[in-house]
């Protein structure tokens, strides 16, 4: 389901994923340099992933400016003897508007299920947060020609919470193949957008209405030498950045990429 008048309702976004690296001074020096380029609140909203002991540096640096930050999870109960876990209402208490949900990292290493990630998106949801749903097949599921069975099991999981036709999209979905991530491979821009049209199908078929206004992004080596071309695709509206985001002019010229191809749209 190809639109290509996606500036008109969707945003260009680019998101950093710090995944389980950086202490206090990086996270300050790192924001400090998103902040410095003077990106403007529009094109592109940038969100930034950092561990959950960063966020209250990411907090106190970004406060009041257009940035925005989120956690890398969260467990769905609300409070109580869940040793090891954060809640939403914590998320939101460090200025958190998003929370990444169902990483592949997650999904392998932590044996995160379908179920959980529903569970974790309505908890996300309920606290007041935009998750940001990560979904995405393995190599051999690719070589085996089941990509396309297994993004519609991973999308179909998520679709009870989706959004009600006439409201702004609730969550915001990362495709991101695991062939790709921190692989320096990436998926072709063509063939990214293959993919992204068929994930914006899914939701088509059971909301159009909310599938025209949903963020699809790409991740999985995106640098600053190829993040152009993949954004210029129909269906990709930005990208969830890895080891390229820990690196802040890297992470400013993928930033810039983005910016260029909103002012085109
Ligand atoms: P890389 O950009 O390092 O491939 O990581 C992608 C990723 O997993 C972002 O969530």
């Amino acid at each position: 389901m190809t639109n290509g008048r996606k500036g008109d309702v969707r945003p260009i976004m680019v998101a950093g994923n710090w995944k389980m690296n950086g202490l206090n001074a990086d996270a300050e020096h790192l924001t400090q340099a998103i902040l410095d380029a003077g990106l403007t609140p529009a094109s592109p909203e940038v969100v930034l992933f950092p561990p959950f002991t960063l966020l209250p540096m990411v907090h106190q640096v970004a406060k009041g400016s257009s940035l925005r930050w989120g956690g890398q999870n969260l467990f769905w109960e609300s409070h109580g003897a869940y040793t090891g876990e954060i809640s939403g209402a914590m998320l939101r208490d460090h200025g958190c508007r998003y929370v990444l949900i169902g990483h592949s990292e997650r999904r392998q290493i932590f044996q995160e299920t379908d179920e959980i990630v529903l569970k974790k998106v309505k908890a996300a949801l309920h606290s007041g947060l935009i998750p940001m749903v990560c979904i995405g097949e393995s190599e051999q599921e690719r070589l085996q020609g089941n990509t396309e069975e297994v993004l519609r099991r991973q999308v179909e999981a998520i679709l009870p919470a989706l959004g009600s036709a006439g409201q702004q999209a609730n969550m915001v979905l990362a495709y991101e193949p695991i062939w790709a991530i921190g692989t320096g491979k990436t998926a072709g821009p063509e063939q990214a957008q293959e993919v992204h049209a068929f994930v914006r199908g899914l939701i088509a078929a059971k909301n159009p209405d909310i599938a025209r206004k949903i963020l699809l992004l790409y991740g999985g080596s995106v640098k600053a030498n190829n993040a152009q071309s993949l954004f210029s695709q129909p269906d990709i509206d930005g990208g969830l950045v890895g080891g390229a985001s820990l690196q802040a002019a890297e992470f400013l010229q993928i930033c810039q990429a983005a910016h260029v191809v909103a002012r085109g749209l």
